[in-house]
């Protein structure tokens, strides 16, 4: 075969008019479909690098029978053809096959997306071809364009990218129950007098666990660089089987000096509506596609959020209008209780009809490391609230006072000698400041209107799950 450069699906559909109609080339990539008659084959090719296939057409007696029947669905082949303007209507151009390779075949017996239409369900239990389906294609770009976005946004505004440590030792985040790190034999374990594990002889000297969060070693960053954020993994062993947690996950966490809770909740509008812009700019294909697969409301809805004012109010009148809404909960509705995904979705979807940014939550809820306000009872933490997902952002302005701090640590039992390098920062240099954090599969979520958090993450973690 003839050897030419290869061309992304993607680049031939934007780009064929200086490409040029009648100009040969070359495609890879996978079969969705073969059809045809005595005549010729009609094939769809696609490569993941649009959500459009590209037709192929065969003229039969150019090629060898033997050849186009290991041309199957899921089949991987390469292309050598001629582009020509498409006399069908949906898209401007196909490819006249000139000459073909088949690089894999896909026994039509055994091949698991032999046939379109199978459930998200089915999907997940094949996780390892599912991006090869339009569905999981979109997903995936769109959380590639989400991420890069996300850098964009950041650096752009000013913001440093820190890495902040996967494995970590402290677990005084209180976020979550934690994933064990260990290389200690897990059949004879070395055991102190006591009879206990004997974690001094353990990797690190010390038990240490998968991090639920960048935040603490966020602040250490921005107690120097100003404004940074963090991007990555993060873990949390709780057993919650829900639609939007998972095991692992991936989290945005900006910190910035000099923010109070203002600027923090400002911040966080102007975040989420330029993601969601860009979504609606650099995506358009893709959310067209799930616009019309899933969910006919999803563009007016990612629309609608960067066109309106996010609702801003304190948790004490969010129970207050909780209380009289006259609505039957799950959860009963008390000041002082954590707020449960139908209070949120409540308050979102039904009172305010748009986002919510709720602010000033009971210190008792909330984590040791949030700013006291002077009522003594409450904490400047807020959580941005999504119609659909609930709770998007979890974030707050940082307790910078010393004394403050400590007592409360002293309060929930959090070990000072343990957090002694997180406490240097209150002791050397202080400074107010604030800091959030996006999930970034709630965001995910939020953006393609799939209904389950494990449609949107390539290799889900959830418990009883770890299998691709
Ligand atoms: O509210 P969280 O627990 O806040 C923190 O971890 C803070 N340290 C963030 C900060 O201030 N820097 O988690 C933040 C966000 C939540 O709002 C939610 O979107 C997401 O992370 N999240 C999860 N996403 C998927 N699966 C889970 N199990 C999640 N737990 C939290
Ligand atoms: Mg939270």
């Amino acid at each position: 075969m003839e050897s030419l450069k290869r061309i992304r699906i993607a680049d031939l559909l934007h780009e064929w008019k200086s490409i040029g109609a009648g100009s040969t080339i070359n495609l890879k990539g996978w079969v969705r479909t073969k059809r045809g008659n005595k005549k010729v084959a009609f094939i769809a090719l696609n490569d993941g690098s649009i959500i459009h296939s590209i037709q192929i057409v065969v003229d039969l007696e150019s090629f060898d029978e033997a050849t186009l029947k290991l041309i199957t669905t899921g089949s991987c082949i390469s292309v050598n053809g001629v582009v020509v303007e498409s006399p069908g209507q949906g898209q401007a151009v196909e490819l006249q096959a000139r000459e073909i390779e088949v690089y894999g075949t896909a026994d039509a017996e055994t091949y698991p997306l032999q046939k379109k239409g199978h459930t998200l369900e089915f999907l997940r239990e094949i996780a390892h071809l599912r991006p090869r389906t339009n569905t999981f294609g979109a997903i995936l770009r769109i959380r590639h364009a989400m991420s890069f976005a996300i850098h964009k946004y950041f650096n752009d505004n000013g913001f440093y990218y820190l890495h902040t440590p996967i494995i970590t030792g402290s677990d005084a985040e209180g976020a979550g129950a934690m994933f064990r790190v260990t290389t200690l034999d897990d059949k004879k374990p070395p055991l102190t007098l006591k009879g206990e594990v004997d974690y001094t002889q353990d990797f690190f000297g010390k038990p240490t666990n998968l991090t639920v969060s960048g935040q603490l070693e966020g602040e250490l960053g921005a107690m120097a660089l100003s404004n940074i954020y963090t991007f990555g993994p993060t873990f949390r062993a709780e057993n919650s089987n829900t639609p939007r947690h998972l095991a692992e996950f991936w989290m945005v966490e900006p910190e910035m000096a000099f923010h109070d809770i203002k600027d923090n909740m400002d911040l966080a509008e102007d975040f989420l509506k330029y993601l969601v812009n860009y979504a609606l700019t650099n995506c358009k294909d893709d959310l067209d596609f799930l616009n019309n697969m899933y969910d006919k409301e999803l563009i007016d809805r990612l629309k609608f959020v960067t066109e309106n004012a996010f609702q801003r109010l304190d948790y004490t009148e969010a129970i207050d209008i909780l209380k009289a809404s006259g609505q039957t909960f799950e959860y009963p509705v008390n000041w002082g209780t954590d707020l449960q995904s139908e209070h949120e979705r409540y308050l979102v979807e039904k009172h305010f009809m748009k986002p919510v940014i709720l602010t000033n939550y009971p210190m008792s809820i909330k984590a040791f490391y949030m700013k006291q306000n002077d009522d003594g009872k409450t904490v400047r933490a807020m959580d941005v609230l999504f119609p659909r997902i609930g709770e998007i952002i979890g974030g707050s302005q940082r307790e910078e006072n010393l004394e403050k701090l400590t007592r409360r640590m002293n309060e929930m039992g959090i070990p000072e000698n343990e957090m002694w390098w997180y406490i240097d920062t209150r002791k050397f240099g202080t400074a107010p400041h604030s800091g959030f954090g996006l999930g970034f599969e709630r965001l995910i979520l939020f953006i393609t209107g799939m209904a389950n958090i494990r449609d949107v993450i390539p290799f889900p973690r959830t418990p009883q799950n770890a299998e691709f």
